[in-house]
């Protein structure tokens, strides 16, 4: 891998500027790009106070933070994109979104640069097969809160190149990341696995199984899960859990992944979790 390898990443809300953060904070030189210049600058004013927290845990130096800002470039300009040696996508989980997104990279970029998308469960063959270069797509699916979580699903289709799968092992082991690989299959492994059990916590909520707090409280204590299912479910998005369902019904064409109407009437009443300020949980 390239000491100097230049980085772009797309989308500069939750998930796009935790990797801007650790990017630059490894020592590449990364450039963040997103349609709309206040979440730009509301991206560089978190990563500015998560640096911040790291100084005050003795993470890091007030010289490493220097440093990390010193390497973000903010831009709303995708032609910025066109030296870059690789681009990471992390725009909203809507597919048309992105497909038009990776067919205007494809027609920006040098030939060599690699694409790599953080959807959650979009197919990544289907992004790939939008571009002329199909050997250089790849799924890098980092986790939430990106700076803390030390996992990143690589997430390789039938096309993707050993080079391409080498490169972004080595660059997530450079961002201090541990990658594990998969195949491009609906919803991975993570989101195939997470969201039929957060479903499935959704039905027994809603077939009066038990209270929200029990559910929670079962999972956690039992399970040694750190959080409960219908807690995880409010952090992560009702609308996001359900969008992710909704990929894996249609994608394994079986109805064991239906989602739970109670998840569905959520949704469509805005009760989206803890970014909506309610969902199984009331949040400030
Ligand atoms: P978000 O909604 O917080 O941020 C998306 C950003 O993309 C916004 O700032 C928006 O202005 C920008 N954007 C939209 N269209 C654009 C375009 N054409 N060009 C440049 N910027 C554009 O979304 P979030 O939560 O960061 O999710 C991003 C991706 O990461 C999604 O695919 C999601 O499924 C995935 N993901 C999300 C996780 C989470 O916990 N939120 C966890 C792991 C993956």
């Amino acid at each position: 891998m390239k000491k100097d390898l230049k980085i772009a990443i797309i989308g500069s809300g939750t998930m796009g500027n935790g990797i801007a953060h650790v990017s630059s904070q490894s020592g590449f030189k990364t450039t963040l790009v997103d349609i709309n210049k206040d979440q730009l600058d509301k991206a560089l004013s978190i990563i500015n106070s998560n640096l911040d927290r790291q100084i005050k845990k003795n993470i890091i130096s007030s010289i490493d933070k220097e440093n990390t800002i010193n390497n973000i470039i903010l831009t709303t300009n995708i032609n910025d994109c066109k030296d870059k040696d690789l681009v990471i996508e992390a725009i909203p989980e809507k597919y048309d979104l992105k497909v038009s997104l990776f067919k205007q990279l494809d027609s920006i970029c040098q030939k060599d640069t690699i694409f790599a998308s953080n959807t959650s469960s979009i197919s990544i063959s289907n992004l790939g097969n939008q571009t002329k270069r199909p050997d250089k797509i790849i799924g890098m699916h980092f986790m939430n809160p990106v700076p803390i979580m030390k996992l990143v699903e690589v997430i390789n289709t039938i096309h993707t190149s050993n080079e391409t799968t080498d490169q972004i092992i080595e660059l997530a082991k450079a961002m201090q990341k541990t990658p594990v690989q998969c195949n491009d299959y609906p919803g991975f492994v993570s989101n195939r696995i997470l969201m039929p059990m957060i479903n499935e916590a959704i039905f027994c909520l809603e077939q009066n199984v038990a209270s929200k707090e029990a559910i929670d409280e079962i999972m956690r204590l039992g399970m040694s899960h750190p959080m409960g299912p219908l807690q995880l479910a409010d952090f992560i998005g009702l609308d996001v859990c359900l969008d992710i369902m909704n990929v894996l019904r249609i994608g394994f064409n079986d109805l064991k992944y239906r989602p739970c109407t109670l998840l569905k009437t959520m949704v469509s009443s805005g009760l989206l979790g803890k970014k909506s300020g309610k969902g199984f949980y009331t949040y400030d």
